[in-house]
């Protein structure tokens, strides 16, 4: 087997990484990838986006990676900002813009790879800059 589908919320990530599927599929005494890719913003503050993070990086072995990438306001006017959330609304998840600082939390104690937690048309990109609007970041937990 190489694919398994776990259909939960990752606001419950126990019920994740304890799923059935994925115990059969993943060994978590050797090193893993976890891929958070443009789903962070979904979880807002208070429903612990730090804790969830948390939680997955408590079942990653020594070796494995972390991969984030996730909406910020950095650089963003209060307008098109307004406009961004506005779209969200009527949405199933409303969407939660982070700073700098705060995706940069997710990775707390970690090894950033080079180049860190940049605008993702910057991490390794070899195009012109785009605007930032999405930062991504790549980690290693020892
Ligand atoms: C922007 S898409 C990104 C999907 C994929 N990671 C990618 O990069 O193509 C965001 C996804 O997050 C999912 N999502 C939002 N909140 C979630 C939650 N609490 N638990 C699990 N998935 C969630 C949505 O259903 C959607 O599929």
């Amino acid at each position: 087997m190489h694919v398994a589908v776990v259909e939960a919320d990752l606001r419950n990530p126990g019920a994740i990484v304890g799923s059935r599927p994925l115990g059969e599929l993943v060994d978590f005494n050797e090193p893993v990838a976890v891929l958070l890719v443009a789903v962070l913003h979904f979880v807002k503050d208070a429903e612990d986006p730090y804790g969830i993070v948390a939680t997955l990086r408590s079942a990653m072995a020594p070796g494995s990676f972390l991969v984030i990438s996730h909406v910020t306001q950095d650089g963003v006017s209060g307008e098109e900002y307004a406009g961004g959330v506005s779209v969200y609304e009527k949405a199933s998840a409303p969407v939660i813009p982070r700073r700098h600082g705060e995706v940069l939390k997710f990775f707390d104690g970690m090894d950033l790879v080079d180049p860190g937690v940049v605008n993702i048309s910057q991490w390794r990109g070899d195009g012109p800059p785009m605007r930032q609007l999405i930062y991504g970041g790549v980690a290693c937990q020892w």
